[in-house]
């Protein structure tokens, strides 16, 4: 039936693995921890809807100073009880939003050791690291170096955060030797890094000087040991990165050496972490002679009155309070369409409250009334469509909107792909004003056709609102919410009158 759309989209067997980046548990989780998490679940979901094998990973990061740092001011007794009850918290408020992660990986568990130990030792038996003595200026905050000219009143330019003098013996990385195996690579592989500018951004870096990386802290003794190298901790973005790796041999449930799944990569990850995950981290895998990943993207920071809402911005949002309030695929809704993904955008609950009604009650919501509670009425069951309905122009819109919905997400245009399917909605709501299906005297041609198109909204809206499709779908006699069930409609017995999806916001602020 998907015969016209290309073959890509066809049920495939591939597979695809998406990463977050593990989240910092210094502080609470915060919505710009839950903006990256939607966003790999929504892309883990539509891919699984096309019909590759899926998997996400998720996680914490939970060594290096800022942590321990973190451990000290709270009131916990040790600093095992501390990353316990942080990583939970991430873990926990992703489960609430519906997200179902893959893996869920802690830098403090035995496996990754393990993983990060064989890494380090994998780099140096191939030559790619030597011990100095450093002295710059660091910044903890950032647990990074900064050359003299990117400082400024004792604070970092690009981030404003504040550095001291340091001085320590570290192992270095020969990161200057892969500037142009980088260069190069990239020229080769000119989508690797998503959107566009984020790849030029890169290659503005890599032209730059490119110094050895410091990759051992002697200052910071919360961390994986360095091999060899006493009293020596592994520079925490070595160890952090690896988690990638961590995924993989848990997915195969072995440790494997040729993480050949890399090549399936796709890492979603914030634009303020590019650097380390643009040059850093295929720097660390071309060292130890593995795969690179398929792709990055690097989407927006979501922002408080033009700042990045961040917890050292103390303007954070808690993430819990607002999936309270407004229910799960709200949310999801809202982030994903509100906050341009890809770009920066600001945060507000007016506009999370005005895209609720507008999208969700007054179109969404407002279809699947028109339709199911008609039939409900009229019928006491759903419609399946016939052979000639096909040809009915709003199902060829519906085909249209969704070609275009999926040729925007092959480049994780999630936004786009939510806008042409909204656009749909609107001309199937339009649709019934011109039909009025209730002035008619046999609707049932009519409501069939609108029938297979509110079963069309909820399989390409379940990435992004996945129960508010599967009650959909479980009306409509659907086991899952799948493109391979695009064109197939039941006519199944509806058991009780369907009661409406989403609450306007009124509603809701007055139940408070
Ligand atoms: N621990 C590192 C990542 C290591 S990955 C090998 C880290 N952690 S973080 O907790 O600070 O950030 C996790 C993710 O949340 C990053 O992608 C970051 O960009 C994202 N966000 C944090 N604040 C954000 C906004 N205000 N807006 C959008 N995303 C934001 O970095």
């Amino acid at each position: 039936m998907l015969s016209h759309f290309n073959t890509e989209l066809s049920m495939t067997t591939e597979s695809i693995y998406f990463t977050t980046p593990i989240f910092y548990i210094n502080g609470n989780p915060h919505v710009g921890h839950l903006y990256t998490g939607v966003a790999a679940d929504v892309l883990r979901l539509f891919n699984k809807m096309t019909g590759k094998e899926s998997y996400a990973c998720y996680g914490t990061d939970e060594h290096g100073p800022k942590v321990e740092q973190a451990f000290k001011t709270s009131k916990c007794s040790n600093i095992n009880e501390y990353t316990d009850q942080m990583s939970i918290k991430f873990r926990d408020l992703m489960s609430l939003a519906n997200i179902t992660p893959t893996e869920w990986i802690r830098t403090t568990s035995e496996d990754h050791k393990k993983v990060v130990t064989w890494l380090w030792q994998r780099i140096e038996a191939n030559g790619h690291f030597y011990s100095k003595k450093y002295s710059g200026w660091y910044s903890k905050s950032d647990e990074a170096y900064y050359k003299a000219e990117e400082v400024n009143n004792e604070r970092a330019i690009s981030t404003g955060s504040k550095v001291e003098w340091m001085e320590e013996e570290c192992v270095f990385f020969r990161l200057s030797s892969f500037k142009n195996r980088l260069i190069e690579y990239y020229y080769q592989h000119p989508t690797a890094i998503q959107p566009e500018s984020k790849y030029n951004e890169t290659m503005g870096l890599l032209r730059q000087d490119l110094p050895d990386l410091a990759i051992s802290r002697t200052m910071c003794n919360w961390g994986i040991k360095a091999p060899n190298n006493p009293g020596h901790t592994i520079y925490v973005w070595l160890d952090a990165l690896t988690n990638y790796l961590t995924f993989i041999n848990r997915l195969n449930k072995k440790n494997t050496e040729d993480f050949k799944e890399l090549g399936s990569m796709v890492h979603i990850i914030g634009k303020d972490i590019l650097k380390f995950h643009a040059i850093y981290w295929p720097a660390f895998l071309m060292a130890a002679d593995l795969p690179l990943f398929s792709q990055i993207f690097a989407h927006g920071w979501l922002l408080i009155d033009k700042s990045k809402m961040s917890k050292s911005e103390n303007n954070v949002v808690d993430p819990n309070g607002l999936l309270h309030k407004y229910g799960v695929d709200p949310v999801r809704y809202y982030l994903m369409k509100g906050v341009s993904f890809g770009s920066d955008s600001n945060f507000s609950i007016e506009e999370l409250e005005r895209i609720v009604d507008a999208d969700l009650a007054d179109k969404v919501g407002n279809l699947v009334q028109r339709v199911l509670v008609f039939c409900w009425n009229k019928y006491k069951k759903t419609l399946s469509a016939r052979a000639e309905d096909y040809s009915e122009q709003i199902l060829k819109d519906w085909d249209t909107a969704l070609e275009k919905a999926v040729n925007a997400m092959k480049n994780h245009k999630i936004t786009v792909y939510i806008e042409e399917i909204i656009k749909a909605v609107v001309q199937t709501n339009e649709y019934i004003e011109n039909q009025k299906p209730w002035k008619l005297e046999d609707p049932s041609c009519t409501m069939s056709i609108l029938c297979l198109c509110t079963q069309r909204m909820a399989i390409a809206l379940s990435p992004v609102m996945p129960s508010t499709s599967d009650q959909i779908i479980k009306i409509m006699g659907i086991d899952n919410a799948n493109l391979e069930h695009w064109n197939e409609c039941k006519e199944i017995e509806i058991a009780k009158k369907p009661s409406p999806l989403f609450k306007k916001n009124a509603e809701l602020n007055s139940n408070l």
